[in-house]
């Protein structure tokens, strides 16, 4: 597929709208249904000159983007919302998780993240199959330290790609082939 959202760098708003519960309508699964919610999202974000939401969940903490998944990079650790957040337990969060943790030693931590933290980090990304590895450079106005792509989440979004098309054998274990080999 072609990009997702044609962007390098995303400026993003958190939503009005907050994220399902997993007593609703459990996010961990990609059910038509929910990505109404991500929809009204994704609609509001771009309607007012955004290029993607954040949605929070039901107790104020970050969730994840309509389509992707978040991480924060702050004084070395590298962090994302936990499952019991209610997000959805993406593929290539795991991936980029396992890459930082095996190609630049950084280990991820999962926990419940402020609002706030958003605007106090030194890097924030996202992380989606469409989306890819994805920086964000601004959030709510606010630029995220000075406003660049940060430099783990250009290593990680180097390191996906190269994975995604299997120019590292280390991880051709993570590579579906969907033609005859
Ligand atoms: C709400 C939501 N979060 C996160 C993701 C990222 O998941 P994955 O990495 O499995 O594509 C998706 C992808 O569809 C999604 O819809």
């Amino acid at each position: 597929m072609g990009k997702y959202i044609d962007k390098e760098a995303f400026k993003v708003k958190v939503s009005s709208w907050v994220r399902i519960a997993d007593n609703m309508l459990p996010p961990r699964t990609k059910a038509t249904a929910g990505y109404l919610n991500s929809a009204l999202a994704s609609f509001e974000a771009t309607k007012n000159g955004y290029d993607e939401a954040v949605l929070l969940n039901r107790n104020g903490f970050v969730c994840e983007g309509p389509g992707e998944n978040i991480f924060l990079y702050k004084k070395g650790k590298l962090m994302t919302p936990p499952a019991s957040d209610d997000i959805l337990e993406g593929i290539t969060r795991d991936l980029v998780m396992k890459l930082a943790e095996e190609e630049l030693g950084i280990q991820c931590v999962e926990k419940s993240i402020a609002r706030t933290e958003l605007y106090n980090a030194d890097e924030v990304f996202f992380s989606g199959t469409a989306m890819e590895v994805a920086p964000v450079v601004e959030v709510d106005d606010i630029k995220v330290a000075d406003g660049k792509p940060g430099k783990v989440c250009l290593e990680l979004k180097k390191l996906f790609a190269d994975l995604t098309h299997g120019r590292n054998p280390k991880y051709m274990d993570a590579l579906r082939p969907v033609y005859e080999k």
